[in-house]
């Protein structure tokens, strides 16, 4: 039966997981899925009084959502979140991969530790966590859609950020060959591209070891850079929420296995 446009965006009943959710991208991921009516569970590194502003938002909104601590470069605790999940909701419907980390380091001096780091999270987790979500929403014969945040560097390197770039490329390919699998449970995988977006891990990766008049300095350089660009400006979480609202929701039901760029035009450049 054809839906319209309310029911389309509609998420009533569905329960979600936001890694990385307390802060960025995915706090306005988990406030925007939120007000479409889903429940949220939260899967974040920080203390829950650091998401407390994230939790007061949907709350406030009369929205429904579980706070978990967990480190997901760890893979012994990815298991923890969807117990945790199926324990609270008895369900998972949806799931946005998006917790990252990005360091700036030339590919000279990158270390191993590094590498590790980064690959453990912005790719590791994403496999294996997708792949625990998934047999859930299998033995539930009801589908399901993950969401994965990849990065416009997973398609151009924007420089010193070697194993960030090889994460984002490998969630890229993983979002391809999930779907592939998967289609045939009404399972779809899609990811989204971000460009340059406004949030507290930018400011703290453009801060890390520099004086007050560097830090100025470079925001400056970034802020002439995102008003080049054909759009003007710098994404805002919300930009990237929407994009995911829309892949979580019905009027995404024919796509998988794509990546959907929200850049601002930077890929133009
Ligand atoms: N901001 C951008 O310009 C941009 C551009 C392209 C892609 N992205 C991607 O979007 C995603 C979110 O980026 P952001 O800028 O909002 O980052 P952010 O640093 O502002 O927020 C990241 C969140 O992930 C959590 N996190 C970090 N390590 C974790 C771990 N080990 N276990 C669980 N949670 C952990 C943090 O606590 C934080 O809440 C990342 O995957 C990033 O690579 C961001």
């Amino acid at each position: 039966m054809k839906k319209n446009i309310e029911e389309l965006f509609d998420l009533e009943g569905k329960v979600v997981i936001v890694t990385g959710g307390a802060m960025g991208i995915g706090k306005a991921i988990a406030i925007r899925l939120a007000e479409a009516g889903a429940s949220i569970v939260i899967a974040d590194l920080v203390a829950e009084k650091e998401a407390e502003s994230t939790l007061h938002e949907i709350r406030h909104k009369g929205g429904e959502v579980t706070y978990l601590q967990v480190d997901l470069s760890n893979s012994k605790n990815l298991q923890k979140v969807i117990d945790s999940t199926l324990k609270i909701y008895g369900d998972i419907h949806i799931l946005v991969n998006n917790a990252g980390i990005y360091r700036y380091v030339s590919v000279l001096e990158l270390t191993e530790e590094l590498w590790d780091k980064t690959l453990n999270l912005n790719l590791k987790s994403v496999a294996f966590l997708s792949q625990l979500a998934a047999n859930a929403m299998i033995a539930k014969k009801h589908g399901g859609k993950i969401i994965n945040i990849s990065s416009i560097d997973s398609l151009k390197p924007s420089g010193n950020l070697a194993q960030y770039d090889s994460s984002k490329g490998g969630v890229r390919m993983l979002t391809k060959a999930f779907a592939k699998e998967v289609g045939k449970f009404g399972i779809t995988v899609n990811d989204i591209a971000p460009g340059g977006v406004n949030t507290p891990g930018v400011h703290k990766v453009s801060g890390n070891n520099v004086s007050k008049e560097e830090l100025e300095a470079s925001e400056k350089q970034i802020d002439q850079f995102m008003k080049s660009l054909p759009l003007a400006r710098m994404g805002e979480p919300e930009d990237i929420a929407n994009a995911a609202l829309f892949l979580a929701s019905d009027a995404s039901n024919y796509m998988t296995g794509s990546t959907v760029v929200v850049d601002g035009g930077l890929l133009l450049m």
